[in-house]
This record gives structure tokens, C-alpha cells and sequence, in this order.
């Protein structure tokens, strides 16, 4: 029989593990699901220094992570993790941000994706760099289940290096899990 358990509001059927993805849909370029956001940032978006809140720049990675995902996976998706973010330089109220995602690594349902801000001031035309952040990202099934994803086609040089660092990702945070269950086992060694 099926438990309900709950995450962050959206119920989640224990069950089985889904079985490997079944070929049934050819492998996706990861250009194909390439996706981005472009947002003007205003007072609203403003923390009480004058600069971009962190929170505003956090939620539209999510956005554009979501929207990549689902272009590889054709699935609504969840985000399970994000897995890092960084802020590089301050985004002021004014500019123009551009979030690109791209599907990094896709495993059995779950993908990493990765987003690039940039911060455009659209009076001069000054571009920067101003955050980088990985998020997983899970596929759901009709009934809210995980479900498997194509595999994905790296064709380009950077595609691969970005699969081959997602990957690395993926190991450390698995090794970092796996440490952390095995020191509570010992007897809370891990807090
Ligand atoms: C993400 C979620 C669907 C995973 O469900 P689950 O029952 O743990 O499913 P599974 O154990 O089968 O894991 C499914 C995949 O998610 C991955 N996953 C689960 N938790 C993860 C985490 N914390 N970080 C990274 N990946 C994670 C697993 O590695 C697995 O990937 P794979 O199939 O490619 O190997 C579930 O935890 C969920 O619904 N979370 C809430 C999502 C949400 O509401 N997000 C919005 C923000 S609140």
C-alpha cells in the first residue's frame, strides 16, 4: 500500500523506486531546453540597503531552472535542492537581470540545472556576471510521483564540461549524505 508523506505542501507517494528511464522518448540536447528570464528590478525588488534582495535573485533562478526543466523533461517538476548560489556582485535597483538555465546533467528523474545572472545596466550597456546557482530538479508523474527523464545530449564541449561537473556535484552530495547517516549511526558524531 501507497503513505502519503508531505514536502513543503505537495504530498509525495512512498513507493518503490521508478524504474530506469525506458527509452520509450530518444535522448534531448541539452540546447533544446535551454531557457531564459529577463527582468527589470524596481523599489519592490530592493532589500533596506538600496541593493537587490538575495531572495528575489534566488526565486527567479528558480523560475528559470523550472521552466529549462521542464522543456527537458516535458513534466511539471519540483525543486528538490539548491544545491548552491552565489553572489558575485550587488544588483542595483534599475538593471536589467538575464537568468540563462540549462539541463546540465539529467539522471534517472532528477536533473541538475544550471543558472547564469547577468546584471545589465541599461543606460550605459555595462554587462556583469552576478550569480551562478545549481538546483535539482525532479519530474513528477501525473499522480505526483517521480518519474524518469530522457537522457541527455551533451554535444558541445562546455555541455560536457557542465555534465562532468554536475556530476561531480551529485557525488560529493551523496558521499556528504552518506558520512552524515553513518556518524549518527555511530552516535551523533555529525550533530
Ligand atoms: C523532490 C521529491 C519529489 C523527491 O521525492 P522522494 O520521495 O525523495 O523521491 P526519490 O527518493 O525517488 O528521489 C527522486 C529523485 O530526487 C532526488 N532527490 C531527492 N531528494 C533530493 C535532495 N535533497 N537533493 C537532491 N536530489 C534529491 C533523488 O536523488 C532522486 O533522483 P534520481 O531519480 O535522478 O536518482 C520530494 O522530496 C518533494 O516533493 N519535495 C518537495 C518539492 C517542493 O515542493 N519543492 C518546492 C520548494 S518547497
Amino acid at each position: 500500500m501507497q503513505q502519503e508523506s508531505v514536502h513543503c505542501g505537495v504530498g509525495v507517494a512512498e513507493r518503490n523506486p521508478p524504474p530506469a528511464y525506458d527509452g520509450a522518448v530518444e535522448s534531448r540536447a541539452a540546447a533544446d531546453s535551454r531557457a531564459q528570464l529577463v527582468r527589470w528590478m524596481g523599489i519592490v525588488d530592493a532589500n533596506s540597503a538600496g541593493f537587490v534582495h538575495g531572495g528575489t535573485v534566488m526565486k527567479l533562478c528558480d523560475e528559470a531552472a523550472g521552466v529549462a526543466a521542464i522543456k527537458h523533461s516535458r513534466c511539471r517538476v519540483v525543486t528538490a535542492a539548491m544545491d548552491r548560489m552565489t553572489f558575485l556582485q550587488p544588483v542595483h535597483v534599475g538593471e536589467l537581470l538575464t537568468f540563462s538555465a540549462s539541463v546540465n546533467a539529467a539522471w534517472r528523474t532528477s536533473m541538475e540545472i544550471g543558472v547564469r545572472v547577468d546584471a545589465e545596466n541599461p543606460r550605459t550597456g555595462e554587462v556583469r556576471h552576478t550569480s551562478t546557482a545549481y538546483l535539482t530538479l525532479v519530474a513528477l508523474d501525473e499522480e505526483g510521483s517521480p518519474t524518469p527523464v530522457p537522457p541527455l545530449r551533451a554535444e558541445t564541449d562546455d555541455e560536457r564540461r557542465r555534465e562532468a561537473e554536475a556530476q561531480l556535484r551529485r557525488r560529493n552530495r551523496l558521499a556528504e549524505r552518506e558520512e552524515i547517516i553513518a556518524a549518527r549511526a555511530r552516535g551523533g558524531e555529525a550533530g
